[in-house]
C-alpha cells in the first residue's frame, strides 16, 4: 500500500477490505502482531473515556476447550444469554435484511432453505469459530446496560479495521453470546460479567466461496434524513 495515497483513499480500501469472513486457515496470528492490534484498537471512543470492554482471547487448547464446550451446550440446548434477545425488536425492513443476508449466505454454503440438518451443522460451525484459530470475547462489568454496548461495538470494529490492516480476517458473532455461561465457565470469567458478542479471527481461506460474498448496503435515503444542509458545496481540500 503506497504510503503518498491520501487519507480518504486509504480509510475507503481499508474499511471496505473488512468483511465478515467464514473459513479461516489454520495458521496462528503471532502474539506480537496481535498485541499490535490490540493496542491499536484501545484508541476506539467510549463515553467519558470510559473505555469499558473486557476483552477475553483464545488460542490453542483453551480455543478448542471453548469450541466442544459452546457446541455441547448447543447440542444439549443450555442456552444462557446476558441480552435480552426477540424477533420482537425487528422492524420490517430489518426483517427484509436479515432474510436477504440469510439467502445469500446459505447459497454461498450450497444449503438450501429446508435443509434443517445443513443449518444446524452451520450454527455448529459458528462455535467451531469457523475453524479460525483465535476468538475474543467482548465482555462487560456487570450492571453494564446498552449504554455501555455502544462502546464495546465501537471497540469490536476498530480491532476489526485494526485486523484488517494487518491482513488478519474476523467474523463478528452474536451466537457466542448465546452462550454466555459456557463461556465463563471454560475462560474462569467472574460469574456477574456479561457477555456481549465474539470475534473469530485468523487468515481468511480466500479459497471459500463463503468469503466470496458481497453483502449490500441500503442506500443513505433509507437510514439518513437532512436537516437544513445545504447540497453542492464540496470543499476545496
Ligand atoms: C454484532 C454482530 C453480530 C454478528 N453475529 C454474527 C453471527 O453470529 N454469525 C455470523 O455468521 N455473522 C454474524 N455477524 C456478521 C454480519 O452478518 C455481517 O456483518 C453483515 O452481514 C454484513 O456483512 P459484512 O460484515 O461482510 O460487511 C454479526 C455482525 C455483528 C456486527
Amino acid at each position: 500500500m503506497s504510503t503518498t495515497m491520501p487519507m480518504r483513499n486509504l480509510a475507503e480500501q481499508l474499511i471496505r477490505s473488512r468483511r465478515s469472513v467464514r473459513a479461516f486457515r489454520p495458521d496462528p496470528v503471532p502474539r506480537d502482531d496481535l498485541e499490535a492490534m490490540l493496542t491499536l484498537a484501545r484508541y476506539a471512543p467510549s463515553n467519558a473515556n470510559m473505555q469499558p470492554w473486557l476483552v477475553e482471547v483464545v488460542a490453542g487448547a483453551t480455543r478448542d476447550r471453548l469450541s466442544e464446550a459452546l457446541v455441547s451446550a448447543m447440542t444439549e440446548g443450555r442456552y444462557s444469554i446476558d441480552f435480552h434477545n426477540s424477533d420482537e425488536m425487528y422492524t420490517d425492513s430489518h426483517s427484509q435484511r436479515r432474510e436477504a443476508m440469510g439467502e445469500r449466505l446459505y447459497e454461498a454454503l450450497g444449503i438450501a432453505r429446508d435443509d434443517t440438518e445443513g443449518r444446524n451443522a452451520w450454527y455448529l460451525d459458528n462455535l467451531r469459530f469457523f475453524g479460525a484459530p483465535h476468538a475474543v470475547l467482548l465482555f462487560m462489568s456487570p450492571k453494564a446496560n446498552e449504554r455501555m454496548a455502544n462502546d464495546v461495538g465501537m471497540y469490536g470494529q476498530t480491532l476489526m479495521l485494526a485486523m484488517a490492516a494487518h491482513g488478519v480476517s474476523s467474523c463478528p458473532q452474536a451466537i457466542l453470546g448465546f452462550f454466555a455461561d459456557t463461556v465463563r465457565e471454560v475462560l474462569g470469567v467472574p460469574a456477574d460479567n456479561r457477555l456481549l458478542f465474539g470475534i473469530s479471527f485468523g487468515y481468511a481461506d480466500d479459497a471459500s466461496p463463503v468469503n466470496n460474498i458481497d453483502m449490500p448496503r441500503v442506500p443513505l435515503s433509507e437510514s439518513t434524513r437532512w436537516h437544513d444542509y445545504p447540497v453542492n458545496r464540496r470543499s476545496a481540500s
